[in-house]
């Protein structure tokens, strides 16, 4: 029973893999792309604005699972003295951002890194701002990444965590039936879980949002 359940585990992170490597040159075009993971960025982008209203200066971001890197692209657009790290477990999708960035001349300091989000590859208390977007359901062992996630902020930094929310009939029907089916190994976290996680991991100011009818998605949000 413990095997098979460990064994479930692994498949979780090698199914993301291979299945975003596959993914990786086509992403950006995706009508998923479009409907749902773009609100995503706007929710990600709208808080990050409401906290550099008291935050101004210079800041280090870190991107858990950031795909092809969209986020930095947006960030550069914004202006802010970011510099922005993202972190995908999936190789090609962090070459298609590599070179996405590159291309489009990208002035922020952006760089990108391989790994999982289980084991961020940072220093303790060392970035002010961490972001998850559309990737946190593909974690078999997410009370690990948000404790990870508190490890590396800075006392005072912020995370923010957009994913899907499936506590209502459409949310549900999207994520934990449609979503489901076809990724196969995946949990979506319902909202007393999200917060769950990020009370045992030490994260105080708790709050969440939940954004668009369609595609319905849910911020969790919480201070170091
Ligand atoms: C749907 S994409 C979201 C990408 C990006 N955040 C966005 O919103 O466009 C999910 C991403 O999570 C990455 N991922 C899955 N499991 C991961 C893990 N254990 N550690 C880091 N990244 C992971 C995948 O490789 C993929 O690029």
């Amino acid at each position: 029973m413990l095997k098979e359940v460990s064994q479930r585990k692994i498949d979780f992170k090698r199914q993301a893999r291979s299945q975003f490597d596959d993914w990786a040159n086509a992403y950006d075009r995706s009508i998923l792309h479009h409907f749902l993971f773009r609100p995503g960025y706007m929710m990600l982008m709208e808080e990050m604005a409401r906290w550099r209203l008291s935050h101004a200066g210079p800041f280090d971001l870190l991107d858990i699972g950031c795909g092809t890197g969209e986020m930095a692209g947006i960030l550069a657009a914004a202006c802010w003295p970011v510099t922005y790290i993202g972190l995908d477990y999936s190789p090609s999708m962090c070459a298609t951002a590599t070179e996405k960035a590159r291309a489009g001349g990208c002035p922020n300091r952006v760089i990108f890194v391989g790994g999982d989000s289980e084991h961020l590859p940072l220093a303790d208390a060392c970035v002010e701002f961490v972001i998850c977007a559309n990737s946190f359901h593909h974690y078999p062992h997410q009370q690990a990444v948000v404790s990870e996630v508190y490890r590396i902020l800075k006392p005072g930094g912020r995370f923010i965590l957009v994913d899907g929310f499936r506590d209502n009939a459409l949310g549900w029907f999207v994520f934990d039936v449609a979503i489901t089916y076809i990724e196969k190994s995946v949990y979506h976290a319902p909202w007393h879980v999200m917060d769950r996680y990020f009370n045992t991991a030490g994260f105080t100011n708790i709050s969440r949002r939940k954004s668009s009818i369609l595609f319905p998605l849910l911020a969790t949000i919480g201070d170091k």
